[in-house]
């Protein structure tokens, strides 16, 4: 796949607002930060010690609805945008972006991206 330099800056924008949320919302324990290679994927997890994600707001979390719906849980305020811009540009780029948690044990999102092959585009 052909990779230029705004679609590495849309992609690590996508990455640190997932991070940014995770630090939002971990009041105590860890964030982890896992990179894998899976076939010709890249596979990153960010998993958190936060509260979690409940269903009402779970099954709204890639959204555009979570604009009205979805004030920040934690500290401080967002715009409830950054998840369903992530998941919008994801999809255009053969990439994903999912979530998975255990109840009770904090959230883990997971990126998956096809891995950089040959010269890098400007
Ligand atoms: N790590 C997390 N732990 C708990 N809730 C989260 C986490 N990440 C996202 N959320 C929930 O998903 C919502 C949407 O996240 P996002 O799209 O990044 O918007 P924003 O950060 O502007 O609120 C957050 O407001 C929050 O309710
Ligand atoms: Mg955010």
């Amino acid at each position: 796949m052909w990779w230029s330099m705004p679609i590495f800056k849309k992609t690590v924008e996508a990455m640190r607002n997932v991070v940014e949320n995770a630090v939002r919302f971990t009041a105590q324990g860890a964030i982890t930060i896992t990179i894998k290679k899976e076939g010709d994927f890249g596979i990153t997890e960010v998993a958190d010690t936060g509260p979690g994600i409940d269903a009402s707001v779970l099954s709204k979390l890639f959204s555009k609805e979570l604009v009205l719906s979805g004030r920040p849980a934690g500290k401080g305020e967002g715009t409830g945008l950054g998840l369903y811009i992530a998941k919008s540009f994801m999809q255009l780029q053969q990439s994903d972006i999912s979530f998975r948690s255990k109840p009770g044990t904090g959230s883990t999102f997971v990126f998956k991206l096809p891995l950089f092959q040959g010269s890098f585009n400007e």
